[in-house]
């Protein structure tokens, strides 16, 4: 309503693939983080991100489990469904989680198929390069954006034994050029490349069309995404030097719990003004 009480259109336009592409092609960034629940999602759609990831991570962040491993296609439906229901202008994209894509393409592309129809996302993303790239053509070909994930891939970090940047080696490097160009060949909008050297996350962006982007990969790439955790300092499990802390969230967090803690043992809690 304004002043006069005349109901005023608060149209929002949806950023799609098509946005995301033409971001990179006019060479503004891509600005994304992650949301579980709705809160969050609601304050980082009206600030203004471009894509919120309802990321496996929420695993580790949300499940307190040591790894991405153990969080299943149904608890991702939870949060992308809430994620999704609040989210105006963002475009809502979700993890596939370990095991929901890796059997079979068909079984992937049910996967998939099924998170978008109960949840509203507006696409899907996967670990791999070459090694998805059947999947990636599946679920692309029958019209499911789906971004790839390159580079340290959380889901396979047992095999790796650690969270150690990848592709240092001449080898390495090589290698996740091919797995690059391989996701965008296969129908991928997007791919986000993780904790790999900026100058070999410079040259993957500048080889591909459809952009990148980049955790622990430098300034080059077309976008850049933290774990909203991470950055609001509410998860200091692991403090890697990529993530910027933009709050100190848990120790504000602890001082309010303590405070209310001793002003309910003090009987200073509730006031005359906090009861009736
Ligand atoms: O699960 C996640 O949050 C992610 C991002 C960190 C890219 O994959």
């Amino acid at each position: 309503m304004d002043q006069q009480g005349n109901t005023v259109s608060t149209k929002v336009t949806r950023i799609t693939t098509r946005t995301i592409q033409e971001m990179k092609d006019a060479g503004e960034r891509i600005a994304c983080l992650t949301a579980y629940d709705f809160l969050v999602a609601r304050m980082l759609d009206d600030a203004g991100i471009d894509i919120i990831l309802v990321g496996d991570s929420l695993s580790n962040v949300f499940q307190g489990n040591a790894t991405t491993l153990p969080v299943t296609l149904d608890e991702m439906i939870y949060h992308t469904k809430i994620v999704s229901n609040v989210t105006r202008r963002a475009m809502v994209v979700t993890d596939l989680p370990f095991m929901s894509y890796q059997v079979t393409v068909e079984e992937a592309f049910r996967n998939a198929g099924r998170i978008m129809k109960e949840t509203n996302a507006l696409g899907v993303k996967v670990e791999g390069g070459r090694r998805v790239a059947k999947v990636v053509e599946k679920v692309s070909g029958e019209g499911i954006p789906i971004i790839g994930h390159i580079g340290l891939m959380p889901q396979s970090i047992l095999k790796y034994g650690g969270y150690r940047p990848r592709g240092t080696s001449e080898q390495e490097a090589a290698e996740l050029i091919d797995d690059a160009i391989a996701l965008e060949e296969a129908g991928a909008f997007a791919v986000v490349i993780e904790k790999i050297p900026a100058t070999l996350a410079k040259r993957i962006t500048d080889l591909l069309h459809i952009p990148t982007i980049g955790i622990g990969a430098g300034a080059h790439c077309s976008g850049q995404i933290l774990v909203t955790h991470d950055m609001l300092g509410l998860f200091e499990d692991f403090r890697p030097r990529f993530v910027r802390r933009y709050a100190a969230l848990t120790e504000e967090m602890e001082r309010a719990f303590r405070a209310y803690i001793s002003d309910v043992k003090s009987g200073t809690f509730p006031n005359d003004s906090e009861s009736y």
